[in-house]
């Protein structure tokens, strides 16, 4: 078994309770990572974490380069990565503080570098998306928020919109009839290059606001901020959990 890394998301730019042993400072043939990869210690057990807006959260998701951030994280051995995000709830059963883990996703996004194969294609790179997060992983995932007494709803879909602006409420309704459970902007390219790579990949997600159109009024974004901070506490106390079990000695 190889690392395991976690690529924090808004609200999740670091982990307290993480023992930093080193930053490595990393070039990739695709550029830079979004910040320095921390290697951390938890209880004995290895793990590297990622911001993936940057230490101070200043790159968009339009932005961020998911290419270097995944290839950074395999070149330092990860083999695994539970990726952090903050979402908007579409369906009736996801609203403000659930946590998800979605077991499908549909692309929304565009102009982003959703490849490492551009140049040099061969038809055996077409990799295989039918289930575009692993399921083991998801278990294993759901399982350590059960240890810890944190409800988090096992499947869902996440709509990967381009951002960086929010959705219109048709935009939303689009994604309900599509069948999208969640919308997020961070989700794609991030599950595809990691399958590109051959790492295993799932999702925590923490809906901070209802989407676009459906709460009856304006998103407002200091609800959002509010619910970001609380709810990414229970998403620590699932991650450190789950890396007590998972990660190396
Ligand atoms: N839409 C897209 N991305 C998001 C949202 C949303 O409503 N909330 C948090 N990330």
């Amino acid at each position: 078994m190889g690392q395991l890394a976690i690529i924090g998301g808004t609200g999740l730019a670091k982990m307290d309770k993480l023992l930093v042993v080193r930053q490595h400072k990393i070039d990739t043939p695709f550029g830079k990572p979004s910040a320095e990869i921390i290697e951390a210690r938890v209880k004995n057990k290895t793990v590297y974490f990622l911001p993936r807006h940057g230490e101070q959260h200043t790159i968009a998701p339009h932005r961020i380069n998911y290419r270097a951030n995944l290839w950074g994280l395999q070149s330092l051995g990860v083999t695994e990565i539970i990726a952090v995000a903050a979402v908007g709830g579409i369906q009736p059963n996801v609203g403000p503080e659930t946590i998800v883990c979605p077991d499908q996703l549909i692309d929304y996004t565009y102009d982003r570098a959703h490849s490492f194969f551009s140049d040099d294609f061969l038809a055996k790179h077409h990799i295989d998306f039918t289930y575009p997060y692993i399921e083991t992983l998801r278990q294993r995932l759901l399982t350590a928020a059960q240890q810890v007494a944190i409800e988090m709803i096992d499947n869902g879909v996440y709509g990967a919109t381009q951002g960086p602006r929010l959705e219109t409420a048709a935009e939303i309704k689009r994604l309900a009839q599509d069948g999208c459970t969640l919308v997020g902007m961070t989700g794609m390219p991030e599950a595809a290059l990691a399958r590109e790579l051959g790492l295993d990949y799932a999702c925590c997600a923490l809906v901070v606001n209802w989407a676009a159109g459906l709460s009856g009024q304006v998103i407002n974004l200091s609800e959002i901020e509010q619910v970001v901070s609380t709810g990414m506490a229970s998403v620590e106390q699932i991650l450190i959990q789950f890396i007590e079990q998972s990660g190396l000695d």
